[in-house]
C-alpha cells in the first residue's frame, strides 16, 4: 500500500498545480468586460423589449414576457464581484468609489433583484398600467446604482 500512496499524493499534486493554472486570477480589463457584457445584455430586453411596449412604440406579445425573465434571471446573477478593484479600465464609466462601497453595492443589487423579480408577474398580466409601474420601479433600482457609481457620458 505504502508504495502506491506516493505516486498518487504526488498526481493529485499535478492536478491541483494544473487547476489552479487553468484559472489565473481576473485581470481589470476581462472584469470590466465581463461586466460591460452583463449590463448590455440585461439592458437589451429591458429598454428595449420591454421600454418600448411601455412606451407604447412596440406591441405587447409573448416577446414581451421573454425579455422580462432574461432581465430577471441576469438581475439575480449580480453580485459584487462584477465590481472589482482594478476593473476601471481606462474605458470603463465606473466610479472608483464602488469597490470600497460593499455594502452598498450589496443593497443596490437587492433592490435591483427585488423589483425584477415582481417585473416578470406584472408582465405577464399584459396590462400597460400594471407593467408601466413595475418597469419605472425596476429602472429607479437601476439608476440608484448608475447615479452613483457610474460616470456622465
Ligand atoms: C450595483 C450597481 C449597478 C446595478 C445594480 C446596475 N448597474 Fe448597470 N452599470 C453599473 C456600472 C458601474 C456601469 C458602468 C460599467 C463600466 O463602464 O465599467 C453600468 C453600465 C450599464 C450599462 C451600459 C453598458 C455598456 O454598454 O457599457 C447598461 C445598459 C446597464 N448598466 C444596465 C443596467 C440595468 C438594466 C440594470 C438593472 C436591471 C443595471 N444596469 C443595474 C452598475 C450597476
Amino acid at each position: 500500500m505504502r508504495r502506491w500512496a506516493r505516486p498518487l499524493a504526488a498526481g493529485a499534486g499535478v492536478l491541483l498545480a494544473a487547476v489552479s493554472q487553468a484559472a489565473p486570477p481576473e485581470d481589470g480589463k476581462a472584469a470590466f468586460e465581463r461586466r460591460e457584457d452583463k449590463m448590455k445584455h440585461m439592458g437589451r430586453p429591458f429598454y428595449l423589449g420591454i421600454g418600448r411596449v411601455v412606451k407604447g412604440t412596440a406591441a405587447y406579445g409573448p416577446d414581451t414576457v421573454t425579455a422580462a425573465e432574461t432581465v430577471a434571471a441576469l438581475a439575480s446573477t449580480l453580485d459584487r464581484s462584477l465590481f472589482p478593484p482594478g476593473s476601471d479600465v481606462a474605458e470603463s464609466k465606473i466610479k472608483p468609489e464602488i469597490f470600497a462601497a460593499n455594502d452598498h453595492v450589496d443593497q443596490l443589487i437587492a433592490a435591483v433583484q427585488a423589483a425584477t423579480a415582481k417585473l416578470v408577474p406584472a408582465v405577464k398580466t399584459g396590462d400597460k398600467a400594471a407593467i408601466t409601474v413595475a418597469y419605472t420601479a425596476v429602472n429607479n433600482a437601476c439608476n440608484a446604482c448608475h447615479t452613483k457609481f457610474r460616470k456622465d457620458e
